[in-house]
C-alpha cells in the first residue's frame, strides 16, 4: 500500500512539475508566433457597392471593438472581456500609414481577416477570425477600410498594448490557434433560401453564435453548429459597470429558450433596436444591430428554428449570479 502511495505522490509531483515547467514557458514566450505566410495577391476594387456592404458588417463587427467614442477606428480598450483574460485592447485599423493600416496590403487585410496571422507571422488571438465570410463580403469589408467614409480617416493615435492574463498565454498554446487560409472560394449564401442566409448572417456576419453559445474560447469557428452549447447561451459577460450579464439562450426549446417567445416582427425588433417585447432594454454588450436588414434579421430567426434544442435556464442563472454577487 505504502509502495503505491509513494509512487502515486511521485507521479503527482512529477505531473505539477511539469504543468509548472509549461506555465513559466508559457510566461516567457508568451503567444506564439507562425511562419511567415504566403500572402495573396489581391486587389480590390472599390465600388459604392462594396464600401456600402463593407459598412453594414462593419457596424455590428469592427466599430464594436475598434471605434474610439468619437466613432474613430483607433483602436480602444475592450471592458466586456472578462478579467480572468487580461486587459485587452484593440488596434487603430484607421488609414493612418504608420499607426493604423494604412500600409497593409489587400491580401494582408483579407489573410488577417481569415487566420488571424499578420504578414510577420504574429498572431492575434483576441482579434475574430471570419472564415464563413464570403470573398465578396471581406472584398467588401476592405473596399469600406479604404474609402473616404469617416471612422477610417488617418488619425495616428494609439492604444495601450494589451497585456494577456497567464490564462489567455495558456489559451493561446492550447485551444486558440491561428486558422488556415481557404483553399477556395467562399460564396455568399443563396438569399432566397431563409436558413441559408439566417445561418450565415448569425454564424458568419453576425457573429451571433460566438457569445450565445456554451463558451467565450472553445468554439469550432469553422464548423460553427459543432460548438458545444450552440446558441443555448448562458456565457457570463461583463456589462455596463462592470455588472454580469449572461447571453441568452436563442433555441426554440419550450421551456428555456427565448427566440421561440418572440414572434418574428419582435425578434427583429429585439436585434435591431435593443428592445425586448415588453419594452426592457439589451444590456451591454448585445448592442442594436441596426445596421441588418430585416430580412437578414428575420431570416436568423427562420434559421435559429431549426437549431436543436437545448435546455438551459438563462433566468435562473442570472439570479444566482446577481445573488452571489451581493
Ligand atoms: C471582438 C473584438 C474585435 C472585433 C469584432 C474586431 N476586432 Fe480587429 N482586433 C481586435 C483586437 C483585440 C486586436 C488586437 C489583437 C492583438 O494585438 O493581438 C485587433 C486587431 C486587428 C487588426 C490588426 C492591426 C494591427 O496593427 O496589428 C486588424 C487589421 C483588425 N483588427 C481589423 C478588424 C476588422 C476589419 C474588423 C471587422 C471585420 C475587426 N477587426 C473586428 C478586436 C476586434
Ligand atoms: C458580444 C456578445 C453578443 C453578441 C455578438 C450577440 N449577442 Fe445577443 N445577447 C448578448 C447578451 C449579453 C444578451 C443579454 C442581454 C440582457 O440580458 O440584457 C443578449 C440578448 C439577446 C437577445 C434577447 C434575449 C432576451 O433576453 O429577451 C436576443 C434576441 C439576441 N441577443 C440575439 C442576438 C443575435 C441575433 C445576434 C447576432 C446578430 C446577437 N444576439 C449577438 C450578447 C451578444
Amino acid at each position: 500500500m505504502k509502495k503505491v502511495l509513494k509512487f502515486f505522490g511521485i507521479f503527482l509531483g512529477s505531473v505539477v512539475l511539469l504543468i509548472g515547467l509549461f506555465c513559466a514557458y508559457v510566461a516567457i514566450t508568451g503567444v506564439p508566433t507562425y511562419d511567415k505566410p504566403n500572402i495573396p495577391e489581391i486587389s480590390v476594387e472599390i465600388t459604392p457597392a462594396r464600401v456600402a456592404r463593407g459598412e453594414v458588417i462593419a457596424n455590428i463587427q469592427c466599430m464594436e471593438c475598434h471605434a474610439n467614442n468619437k466613432n474613430q477606428l483607433t483602436g480602444k480598450y475592450l471592458g466586456e472581456v472578462p478579467a480572468i483574460f487580461g486587459k485587452l485592447y484593440s488596434k487603430n485599423i484607421t488609414q493612418d500609414k504608420v499607426k493604423g493600416i494604412g500600409n497593409w496590403t489587400d491580401g494582408e487585410l483579407i489573410y488577417f481577416l481569415r487566420t488571424g496571422i499578420r504578414r510577420d507571422g504574429s498572431y492575434a488571438p483576441v482579434m475574430p477570425q471570419y472564415p464563413n465570410v464570403s470573398d465578396e463580403d471581406l472584398k467588401s469589408v476592405v473596399a469600406w477600410l479604404r474609402s473616404d467614409r469617416f471612422p477610417v480617416q488617418a488619425v495616428p493615435e494609439e492604444p495601450q498594448s494589451s497585456d494577456l492574463s497567464i490564462v489567455s498565454k495558456l489559451l493561446t498554446h492550447t485551444v486558440m490557434k491561428p486558422l488556415p487560409y481557404p483553399q477556395h472560394m467562399i460564396a455568399p449564401p443563396d438569399s432566397t433560401d431563409p436558413i441559408a442566409l439566417g445561418k450565415y448572417t448569425a454564424d458568419a456576419v453576425g457573429d451571433c453564435f460566438s457569445c450565445h453559445s456554451g463558451d467565450l474560447v472553445d468554439q469550432n469557428k469553422v464548423h460553427t453548429e459543432r460548438t458545444k452549447g450552440y446558441y443555448g447561451g448562458g456565457i457570463e459577460m461583463t456589462g455596463e459597470g462592470g455588472k454580469p450579464v449572461v447571453t441568452a439562450n436563442l433555441t426554440f426549446d419550450e421551456e428555456t429558450g427565448i427566440a421561440r417567445k418572440y414572434s418574428k416582427e419582435q425578434f427583429i425588433k429585439a436585434v435591431k433596436m435593443g428592445v425586448r417585447p415588453d419594452g426592457s432594454i439589451l444590456r451591454y454588450p448585445m448592442t442594436p444591430k441596426l445596421a441588418l436588414s430585416d430580412q437578414e434579421v428575420g431570416a436568423i430567426y427562420e434559421y435559429l428554428k431549426t437549431v436543436p434544442k437545448i435546455k438551459n435556464d438563462i433566468k435562473q442563472k442570472s439570479t444566482e449570479l446577481e445573488i452571489a454577487k451581493k
